[in-house]
């Protein structure tokens, strides 16, 4: 049951005057709408498309609902559907590089304006200038061939991952089963020539029908104009897309109103505006972790290098801030931190995350913009100042060798310096698929000696008592009662 935001609030941002976030801020009324939309940037830039597609497919999406009347109930699901449309793009995104062995956000992102599902020279097109790009001919060649053989499956496999990854995300953070089916059937065609399930006509789910013609003009819209956003969906119609739709569209274009204001800045605060007046949804504190443990899951999935790295951040940021005494309400601000602290690494292109060798300069300066990402992706989230703040210093060193701003000490408060010691922690000692866990001594020797000026020594010592204590249950305990996805008692983590 939801209580109001307010109450909700009081226990999230309101600190008192010993926090060591120093605020005094009052508790904002937020809605479950103002935190998805901000989130769904990390989304597109997964998808390899521009921070704000899918906050305009949901503002063209909404649009069409109102012109073919959807009652207001499906409006509100619909609503959240096409903000959370993307939600299973990390989890296929490392098959993906695999199977091209090349840059798959650049993939992803120019398939959205290619018509694959037919053979020609625009499809050849595309495999050439995607597929194993930095590779000798021979060899690009080959992988060519390959990808063509299997073409069909790989798409379907893939899609598949992804589909099935975003229904259970929307499940997880607790939105109707409507929400969910409309997320998986995202990518079937009218025709039947989609995937999944190869569903044809009215089989297919009609928020999906919805989805996918709004995220498609609204690529061909940003990329090619109005027009070319008309255009494509006229002449996929009755393929890719429901007929009776793309009349709706045209006489919403017609009327001038189909991409009205689209260009401007105030997209993310029109697209709060379209939720259905009488069925917003005020955000609880359970709510907000849950959505903050989904995106972490998101995050997560984007390569098995960082399984479970958000979490694990998390469980040690918890444990040097038990060890320090630290309030809850400083507690459930650093865990929230924690949780989304990469989500700037959606960013990021698995080709460069999963290398197996040394970065070159330029992979390396992608890799230093993440945490910048993370900061422009949550300070739009309106209350969010703080965390959006520490969260982004994550890769900051107190002599200022950090990035991406290279803050010293002066400038990385208390919560700063916890999530920089629980995030390289757990980069050291968490197993990966290449590695199994380093023994937990070596970790703490490492830190102790190649940081010496760069970590905060109290968070260090704090770290390293919370591991001694009895039977190491401080890491262990909080490391199951953090990864439980279940959200719902937020109060039992903190306790
Ligand atoms: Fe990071
Ligand atoms: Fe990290």
């Amino acid at each position: 049951m939801l209580r109001s935001a307010n109450e909700a609030f009081a226990h999230v941002f309101t600190f008192d005057s010993t926090s060591p976030l120093g605020s005094t801020a009052a508790a904002p009324v937020l809605r479950v709408s103002q935190i998805i939309s901000a989130l769904s940037y990390a989304l597109d830039l997964t998808e390899g498309q521009p921070m704000g597609h899918s906050v305009r497919a949901c503002i063209i999406g909404m649009r069409i609902a109102g012109q073919i009347r959807l009652p207001i109930q499906d409006q509100a699901d619909l609503y959240y559907s096409l903000l959370l449309k993307d939600a299973g793009c990390s989890s296929n995104a490392s098959r993906l590089f695999h199977i091209l062995s090349a840059d798959e956000i650049r993939a992803k992102g120019d398939v959205k304006t290619t018509d694959w599902t037919r053979v020609g020279w625009e499809s050849l097109q595309y495999a050439i200038s995607h597929v194993a790009t930095g590779a000798p001919f021979l060899k690009r060649i080959r992988t060519l061939l390959s990808v063509a053989a299997t073409q069909q499956r790989d798409s379907c496999e893939l899609v598949k991952i992804r589909c099935e990854r975003g229904s259970s995300v929307a499940r997880r953070m607790g939105f109707a089963e409507n929400v969910a089916l409309g997320i998986f059937s995202l990518d079937e065609h009218w025709n039947g020539g989609g995937y999944p399930d190869g569903l044809r006509g009215k089989q297919i789910p009609l928020f999906s029908r919805i989805m996918n013609l709004s995220q498609t003009l609204e690529v061909f819209w940003a990329n090619r104009g109005p027009q070319a956003a008309i255009d494509v969906a006229c002449r996929r119609s009755g393929r890719w897309f429901d007929p009776d739709l793309v009349k709706a569209v045209e006489s919403l274009h017609q009327a001038g109103t189909l991409f009205a204001d689209l260009g401007t800045e105030k997209v993310l605060h029109d697209v709060v505006g379209l939720e259905p007046e009488d069925r917003q949804m005020l955000l609880t504190e359970g709510m907000l972790d849950g959505i903050c443990m989904a995106f972490a899951e998101v995050i997560d999935a984007k390569s098995p290098f960082t399984y479970r790295h958000s979490t694990g951040v998390a469980n040690a940021a918890i444990a040097i801030g038990q060890e320090l005494d630290l309030n809850p309400q400083t507690i459930t601000f650093l865990r929230r931190a924690a949780l989304l602290h990469d989500i700037g690494k959606l960013s990021v292109s698995n080709s460069i995350l999963e290398k197996p060798g040394k970065l070159t300069e330029g992979e390396f300066s992608v890799v230093k913009k993440h945490p910048y990402f993370t900061f422009e992706i949550l300070r739009r989230i309106p209350g969010f100042e703080e965390l959006s703040e520490i969260a982004a210093s994550h890769h900051e060193k107190l002599d200022g060798s950090g990035y991406f701003r290279g803050y010293g000490a002066e400038q990385l408060s208390l919560p700063a310096r916890i999530l920089v010691v629980a995030d390289i922690y757990d980069a050291l000692a968490a197993r990966r698929p290449y590695r199994d866990a380093m023994p937990i001594e070596k970790v703490f020797g490492i830190m102790q000696s190649e940081g010496a000026h760069k970590l905060d020594a109290r968070c260090l010592e704090a770290l390293i008592s919370a591991h001694r204590q009895e039977d190491s249950s401080g890491l262990t305990a909080l490391a199951s009662a953090v990864s439980n996805p279940v959200i719902s008692k937020p109060k039992e983590i903190l306790v």
